[in-house]
């Protein structure tokens, strides 16, 4: 995150003594990312967070290809993945390319057994259903309907849920997610333009100290492997950090729009970006009000990205029969646009309520099995007129 944070207690100065009251030392560690190059905190552990006692497994959990090269327009019905217990077995991968994968999870219980660490990407987590609290070795947020929580890869967590009815949308990305850069000034600071500043930008603030040895189970998610690693004292032993790299909360709810008197293009929404997708937010918000606008969009070629939209909440203005939950997914190479009758049915329409996410990548994205599952196989055909 491109501010500074600090929790917990941290010495004057770094890479100096910093000692507990009896005397031992703290111990350090420099958690960055991009080598020396990217964001990164200084940790002060309980104990040196290298204690590998053993390496109980390794297997892999890399999405099976259905489709590795798909030019069809699809439909996904995200509500029809089926709930499941343990927190890492519940995610289904249901599109994926070199860069990030689309996930969707609906776990039932909280993930207290284990710790995760995920080493290959950056995960973004969108709450669609149920609320509960981000536990991570630096530091817990609280969740709820509408967040989207960054974990950076690397973030040690657990994750608690207040009940079983619980629907995620997760984007792992293997590049690094900013916040835009356009929206950022030269010290990294938001901008008046940007649809939202660091107020709205929710910091880990309770810090969970364990002071414990024994066995803790992590697994550790690299290249597409599990590892499950036995380490000898607790993984959130953390007495306080300082820095730029650790997890953070944003609500979709607390995105501010950007209307016209025309129709605003796809970047007015952005929310996230890296350099191989960016994620949107399209939220309730007043639709254009020159006198002959057409809310609706227009047919658009995304020529070179793939287009996932992912459907939150509220009518979705430019398709027809689409429910809460559900994935569309428009391939590059050919145009899309709203479905017969949605142009002329927006004329007039002062607001939307539609409440949806965006995933623009540019590398082509393969359809796994998981994800063809949940596919209607007549989307590609909707724009029919009959
Ligand atoms: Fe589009």
């Amino acid at each position: 995150m491109p501010f500074y944070h600090k929790l917990g207690k941290i010495p004057p100065k770094r890479h100096t003594q910093f000692r507990k009251p009896d005397g031992s030392l703290y111990s350090e560690q420099l958690f960055g990312t991009i080598g020396f190059d990217g964001m990164y905190s200084n940790i002060y552990h309980e104990y040196r967070p290298t204690q590998v006692k053993e390496i109980k497994k390794q297997y892999s959990v890399a999405p099976k290809i259905a489709r590795a090269n798909n030019m069809e327009s699809l439909r996904l019905k995200g509500f029809d993945v089926k709930p499941e217990k343990d927190y890492l077995n519940s995610r289904k991968t249901v599109l994926t390319n070199s860069d990030c994968s689309i996930i969707l999870a609906a776990p039932q219980e909280s993930l207290k057994d284990y710790f995760y660490k995920n080493t290959d990407a950056d995960e973004l987590i969108f709450i669609h259903k149920g609320s509960g609290k981000l536990r991570t070795f630096l530091g817990n947020i609280d969740f709820k309907y509408g967040d989207y929580l960054l974990v950076p890869r690397g973030i040690i967590y657990q994750i608690d849920f207040d009940t079983e009815d619980n629907r995620l949308f997760i984007v792992e990305s293997r590049r690094p997610i900013y916040t835009p850069k356009r929206y950022r000034n030269w010290f990294g600071q938001l901008l008046e333009h940007s649809p939202y500043c660091e107020r709205d930008i929710r910091k880990p603030q309770e810090l969970e100290t364990h002071d414990e040895k024994g066995e803790f189970l992590v697994k550790v998610k690299k290249h597409d492997d599990i590892f499950e690693m036995v380490y000898a004292t607790h993984p959130f032993d953390v007495v306080g950090y300082d820095g730029y790299n650790f997890p953070y909360a944003f609500s979709i709810h607390d995105f501010e729009p950007i209307t016209g008197r025309i129709h605003q293009p796809p970047p007015v929404h952005q929310t996230f970006e890296t350099d191989a997708f960016v994620v949107c937010s399209f939220v309730p918000r007043l639709y254009d009000y020159h006198p002959d606008s057409i809310p609706a969009p227009y047919n658009h070629s995304n020529i070179d990205s793939d287009e996932v939209l992912y459907y939150v909440d509220g009518d979705f203005m430019s398709r027809n029969d689409i429910e809460a939950g559900q994935i569309t997914l428009h391939p590059a190479g050919i145009p899309h646009g709203p479905h017969p009758g949605a142009a002329e049915r927006s004329i007039g329409k002062t607001e939307t309520e539609e409440l949806a996410v965006m995933v623009d990548t540019f590398k082509p994205l393969q359809v796994t099995e998981d994800g063809l599952k949940l596919s209607d196989g007549t989307y590609y055909q909707s724009w029919l007129e009959h």
